[in-house]
């Protein structure tokens, strides 16, 4: 009787445990506060110094919907591999993590508490389109 309580116990631990870590694991995605508003600040500098020559605004909010689905990180990644197109990966790891914050924040997503980090769950923040 004791032993079937335990294993009792043990199997409701068990489920509590895996139930944390599913919901730890759970993708966010780019409309979850994701970045800080010192980030946008910082990414707006950049991008009208670096990446306003030769895009719009249009040409970003064009730029997520086709992302759609993909990770943030994917798409860092690419910006940093050939972004700006005269002179790519010239900027700090930090200001491309800024600028994109900064996009983002122009096409509606919300500021958060969390910064955004390369280093740190990227790749499991999802673009969504704007
Ligand atoms: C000298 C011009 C130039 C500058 C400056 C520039 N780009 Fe680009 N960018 C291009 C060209 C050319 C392409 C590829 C052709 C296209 O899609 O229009 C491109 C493509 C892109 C794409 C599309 C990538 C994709 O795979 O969908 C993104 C996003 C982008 N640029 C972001 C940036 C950011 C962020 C900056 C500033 C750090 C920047 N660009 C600065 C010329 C530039």
């Amino acid at each position: 009787m004791r032993i079937a309580v335990r294993i009792a116990n043990g199997i409701i631990l068990l489920a509590g445990i895996a139930l944390s870590a599913t919901v730890a694991a759970q993708d966010k995605t780019v409309n979850d506060g994701v970045f800080t508003a010192a980030q946008v600040t910082s990414g707006q500098v950049v991008y009208d110094s670096q990446c306003k020559t030769c895009h719009n605004m249009r040409f970003y909010r064009d730029t997520l919907k086709s992302w759609n689905n993909q990770p943030l990180l994917y798409l860092w990644e690419s910006i940093m591999g050939t972004m700006p197109a005269d002179n790519p990966g010239s900027l700090m790891f930090e200001e491309y993590t800024d600028v994109i914050a900064y996009i983002l924040s122009e096409n509606g997503f919300p500021v958060g508490e969390s910064k955004l980090d390369p280093d740190n769950g990227m790749d499991a923040i999802s673009i969504i389109a704007p």
